[in-house]
This record gives C-alpha cells, sequence and structure tokens, in this order.
C-alpha cells in the first residue's frame, strides 16, 4: 500500500533550525523526525511512498534514498497553498480505487498501524485535547464521524485529528479536493484536507475514527524538546565515557565525543559532535556541534555550532558560535 507523506512545509516555527535544514530532518532522541515515521510505516509493511516536498526538498529527497530502500515518488509542490492542495499535486501518481495512507511528515505517532490498514472503513486517528482550536476536529455520532471542522472558533468537539488518515479509496478524496480548488473554498487561508473529508462524509461515506495516545508534535523549539525526551524515554541506551557521568536516557552518537562531562537526562548528541567540560541536559546537541565550559539546559543547538561560556537555555542554529565569559 502507498503512503503519502507530506513534507513541503516551511517550518518557520523552527527557525532557526529550518534555515537550514527542513523540519523532518531534525534530529529527536537520535534520528531525523521523518526516520522516525519512516520506520513506523515499513513496519506496518508499506512498500511505496509519495513525499510531497517543497523547502529543502532536495535535502528530504536525498536522505531518504539512502536510508529507506522502499519505492519512493517525490512530488514538489511548488506553492504552499494547503494540505488538500499537497495531496491534490499526487494525483498522477494514484489510481482512484486503491487506499491510501496520509501521514504528516513531522508528527510522529505511537499506535499500531497494522489494524488501521485493514480497517474496512476510511479511518481517522483522533487524541482527545483541551484546546482544539488549534486542529481540525471530530464531532461523534452513532459510532462513526458526524462531522469535521478545521480550527472550528466555538467548542464543538475536543478529539483532534492527529494527522494520519486511511482512505478505502483514493479516488472520491481527490474529487473533493479538486471542487474545493475549482470552487476556491479555503479556511484560514488554505485548501484544508479536512474540509474535502468532510465534504466526503456530507455525500454519505462512512469514516470512523480511531484513539492514538502516542502523539508527538515536533513542530516548535519546546515540543521538540519534549518528544525528544519522550522518545529517548522508549529507548535502550547508553555507552559510558570515561570520567563522565551519563544520567540516562540519552542518545549519544558513536562518533561524539565527551569528555569530564556530565550528560542527560533527556539528551541527544549528535554525531561527531564534542562536548568537553559540560553539563548538557534536555537538550539536542547537532552534529560537528562543540560544547564546552557551560551548562545547557532545554536547549538546541544545531549543526555545527559553537559555544562555551556561563549556563543558559539557548536555541541556537547551524554554524553559530557563542563564547560568553
Ligand atoms: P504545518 O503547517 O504544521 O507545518 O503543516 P510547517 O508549515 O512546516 O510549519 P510552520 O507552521 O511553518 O512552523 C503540517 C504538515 O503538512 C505539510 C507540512 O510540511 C507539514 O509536514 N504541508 C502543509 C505541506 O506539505 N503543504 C502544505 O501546503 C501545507
Amino acid at each position: 500500500m502507498k503512503a503519502i507523506i507530506p513534507v513541503a512545509g516551511v517550518g518557520t516555527r523552527l527557525r532557526p533550525h529550518t534555515f537550514s535544514h527542513p523540519k523532518v530532518l531534525l534530529n529527536v532522541a537520535g534520528k531525523p523526525i521523518i526516520g522516525h515515521i519512516m520506520d513506523k510505516l515499513i513496519d506496518a509493511g508499506i512498500d511505496e511512498a509519495i513525499v510531497i516536498v517543497g523547502y529543502l526538498g532536495n535535502m528530504v529527497e536525498d536522505w531518504l534514498k539512502a536510508h529507506y530502500k522502499i519505492k519512493f515518488t517525490f512530488v514538489n509542490q511548488p506553492e504552499r497553498l494547503g494540505l488538500a492542495h499537497a495531496i491534490w499535486m499526487c494525483r498522477p501518481y494514484v489510481t482512484p480505487d486503491e487506499p491510501l495512507l496520509i501521514i504528516l511528515g513531522d508528527t510522529i505517532f505511537d499506535v499500531d498501524l497494522n489494524p488501521v490498514l485493514k480497517s474496512p472503513h476510511s479511518t481517522l486517528g483522533v487524541k482527545e485535547v483541551e484546546d482544539p482550536r488549534r486542529f481540525g476536529v471530530a464531532v461523534m455520532g452513532e459510532g462513526k464521524i458526524a462531522k469535521l471542522v478545521e480550527k472550528p472558533d466555538t467548542p464543538i468537539s475536543n478529539l483532534a485529528i492527529v494527522g494520519l488518515y486511511f482512505l478505502l479509496h483514493a479516488g472520491p478524496l481527490f474529487e473533493r479536493i479538486e471542487h474545493l480548488i475549482d470552487e476556491n473554498i479555503t479556511t484560514k487561508g488554505e485548501y484544508q484536507l479536512t474540509d474535502a473529508l468532510e465534504l466526503m462524509i456530507e455525500d454519505g461515506e462512512t469514516f470512523t475514527a480511531f484513539p492514538v495516545q502516542g502523539w508527538y508534535d515536533c513542530g516548535k523549539p519546546e515540543t521538540l524538546l519534549s518528544t525528544n525526551e519522550i522518545l529517548l524515554q522508549k529507548q535502550p541506551s547508553a555507552r559510558q565515557f570515561h570520567g563522565c557521568i551519563i544520567n540516562e536516557p540519552v542518545f549519544i552518537a558513536d562518533t561524539a565525543t565527551i569528555e569530564n562531562s556530565i550528560i542527560g537526562p533527556n539528551t541527544t548528541i549528535g554525531w561527531q559532535a564534542v562536548i568537553k567540560d559540560a553539563i548538557v541536559e534536555n537538550s539536542i546537541v547537532g552534529n560537528y556541534a562543540r560544547v564546552s565550559q557551560i551548562m545547557l539546559d532545554h536547549s538546541i543547538i544545531g549543526n555545527n555550532a559553537v559555544i562555551s561560556g556561563n549556563p543558559q537555555s539557548v536555541n541556537i542554529g547551524d554554524y553559530s558560535e557563542i563564547r560568553v565569559g
């Protein structure tokens, strides 16, 4: 079965890191965000991926081709007109009768996809949230979805659509998206996938919902760090380093150098990074970064960045250099 993975976005909320890297290649718990997603898809038997790329798309393409052997089709979305528009770009590569899994490229899920892919109906991943105004939401009725609303102004449901969609047949979705585009129907300025799916529901298609407990957003610095923490807790670590204290959970790349330092908890250290005379906790340190004589907490250090000096919490991009004191 094919999966469609939209990753054309600019990732503005994760600047400065996304000035030089697409969001989905940012390292969380030792792997790019999209690597976590690909591993889940391949475990579930997905053998073909259509990846919608735009901003820094070549980097995504190169990384995926270098790391996975499944069939990829890369589709360029030149203008970022919304998720429905992104999906619509894939229509030459999908036949109307085939089932489709759509999974956002910047959200990591902890869910067993096997029953989802065998669902007798189209089905959407949902999770209860406190403030649903930022999301598309599903209103349930009689065991199926009665209505979908994108970013509701009034509280109509607290079941957020998490970005995991299984469509029994691709054709009806593409027809509804085409309708949105032809009639220029947008919500909050974008062609919304939620609106296309709502049209399908209004036309009588049955959609069920499946609960997604593990839903880890990577879209902002604070959520990238909290996702890093949650994922590290799920995976075994760690090497010991002579003269250092390693407070698990941590991911330390096997080519990183750690000297006279305390690392962790909840910390990822990238490839060829050098940490010397430092304390680094609850942080992500990029590849080739150099960190010395400093205490870092809740920090994201870009690739090749250099930082030394007083204790702090920082968020610095690739190739930045900060030396304090
Ligand atoms: P987001 O709006 O959350 O991601 O879209 P973004 O645009 O990358 O980040 P910000 O808002 O600027 O910080 C959710 C997912 O849908 C994709 C994005 O790449 C992301 O994976 N998307 C969204 C597209 O591929 N095309 C679109 O037109 C819209």
